[in-house]
């Protein structure tokens, strides 16, 4: 062999040794990375945890504080508010209403037909616009009036096919699903607002007084009959259907639960009280926290970069505007410490809150073999191409940790609600009426809270409650509201 070829022959082996030793080296990186990888999923498991024992102490600690807020105005960092909503429906309601639905970042107007026993809802007409995000943050007037103008466009294009009675004001049920400390069925002033909006002037207002105001700028001829959040819509809507209905739960955007107390075991409420013996009380339950909570470094860093800050805990762990953005945030994490996506960290990925609940739940239910929808929402929502199916797994197991905790905690906020109403005991029906987008879309979220809440409760009484979705109790509910508690009650009853 010349010594060219004995020369070339040594290159070439120097590179097969470097590039083997290359390769050695990205499988060791590869390998430490997906040591990280899995250090961050098994922490973020541990750290959200749920044994039963602890949902059990957490549906104590809300039992506790339900006593607290009842007691005292203050008592509590869950409000129970008085809703003065002392006879749910009946089914004699009748008449025409119109109910004004406004609590997430899409709000409707409905005109509901109601015919009494015999033909229950007759007819309703709705129409729907979304809340432009300017107004979300900016003053009461500018919001109230662009609700005022849908309204009034609302009553204009019905007036071709429905015409109010002559000399009769036309009534309405406000869905105003924000904490609302009331004076009365129709007056209530905003403690402060949760899901995103932030409208500084609002806030200690009557929105009874504003809506009112904002409708005569713009014309409309409306009188505000009812004003309720939308739990206490649907505790009607449930009621009106079914009699056995007594508590109601909404998980949606945000989430709050709402149920029928005896008057007499309301401490802090001193008027007369209600010939009926009840009252529905809105918990606000969305604002409950407690030391057993299962928070984890994310659901703090969420907390301290939100518009409340320290508030809505409970909230922030079960509802849909947040169980998105945890994962975005680990999945953040997963992408800074273990090059998850590669060595770039995607820019979208940074992005507070693009990736969505829907989104995250429609990856939860993929079922493909080579997780296809997961591939494709993480395309088109995070710009993020080429992942390995053992990737994308990871993060259908991060879902799945996220949402799991969150139903299961919302399971242990409906077993302390039980508690207080001694129906974890009972052998009795309770229905409990269910409505919001992540309960109606949701299915493995909505499976693992229901199965939660029969196992927490064992065989004998699990099988007496009974979850039913009232869709609709913030629009329907609130027109039957309106409709007990009419200007014109003696001519329809
Ligand atoms: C509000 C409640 C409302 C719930 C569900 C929460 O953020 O504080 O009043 O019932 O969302 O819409």
């Amino acid at each position: 062999m010349g010594r060219v070829a004995v020369g070339v022959a040594v290159i070439g082996a120097a590179a097969v040794v470097a590039g083997a030793a290359l390769v050695v080296r990205q499988r060791m990186k590869n390998s430490g990375r997906w040591a990280s990888v899995r250090a961050v999923v098994k922490e973020l498991e541990e750290k959200c945890g749920t044994p039963d024992a602890r949902l059990k102490q957490i549906a104590d600690a809300l039992n506790v504080e339900m006593h607290a807020g009842l007691a005292s105005e203050g008592g509590s960092k869950i409000k129970m508010l008085i809703s003065y909503v002392d006879n749910l429906p009946t089914g004699d309601e009748e008449g025409t209403f119109y109910a004004l639905d406004l609590g997430g970042t899409n709000f409707r107007v409905l005109r509901v037909e109601l015919g009494g026993k015999e033909r229950g809802v007759v007819h309703q007409e709705f129409a729907e616009a979304s809340i432009p995000p300017a107004l979300m943050s900016g003053s009461s007037d500018a919001l109230f009036d662009y609700i005022a103008e849908k309204l009034a466009a609302f009553v204009a294009d019905e007036e071709r096919i429905y015409e109010q009675p002559a000399g009769k004001e036309r009534e309405l049920g406000f869905t105003f699903s924000f904490p609302v400390m009331q004076n009365s069925i129709n007056s209530g002033t905003l403690i402060r607002w949760t899901k995103g909006f932030s409208i500084d002037d609002a806030v200690g207002q009557d929105v009874v007084v504003e809506i009112t105001k904002a409708m005569k700028r713009k014309g409309v001829d409306m009188r505000v009959a009812a004003l309720v959040n939308d739990t206490i819509g649907t505790l009607a809507g449930g009621r009106h259907s079914d009699p056995d209905v007594s508590v109601a739960v909404i998980l949606g955007t945000g989430s709050n639960a709402a149920y029928v107390e005896r008057a007499q075991a309301i401490p802090k409420w001193h008027g007369p009280l209600p010939k009926s013996g009840e009252m529905a009380i809105n918990m606000e339950w969305g604002n409950f926290r407690s030391s057993h909570l299962p928070l984890t470094e994310y659901d703090n860093a969420m907390d301290a970069d939100s518009l409340n800050p320290g508030e809505q805990i409970f909230e922030k762990l079960i509802s849909g505007m947040y169980l998105g953005e945890i994962l975005r945030r680990v999945l953040l994490r997963l992408a800074e410490e273990a090059c998850f996506f590669g060595d770039e960290i995607p820019a979208k990925l940074k992005s507070p809150f693009i990736l969505r609940t829907p989104e995250m739940s429609a990856m939860h239910h993929d079922t493909s073999p080579d997780l296809k929808v997961v591939d494709d929402k993480l395309k088109s929502v995070l710009e993020i191409s080429h992942t390995s199916v053992k990737k994308r797994r990871v993060v259908v197991e991060l879902i799945n940790i996220i949402s799991s905790r969150g139903a299961r905690l919302a399971a242990a906020g409906i077993l302390g609600v039980l508690k207080k109403l001694g129906k974890d005991v009972s052998k009795e029906k309770t229905i409990i009426a269910m409505d919001g987008g992540l309960y109606e879309h949701y299915m493995e979220y909505r499976k693992c809270l229901e199965s939660t809440v029969f196992d927490l409760l064992g065989d004998t009484t699990g099988t007496s409650v009974v979850f039913e979705h009232y869709n609709d109790g913030s629009g329907i509910g609130a027109a039957l509201i309106a409709a007990s508690h009419s200007l014109y009650l003696d001519q329809k009853f």
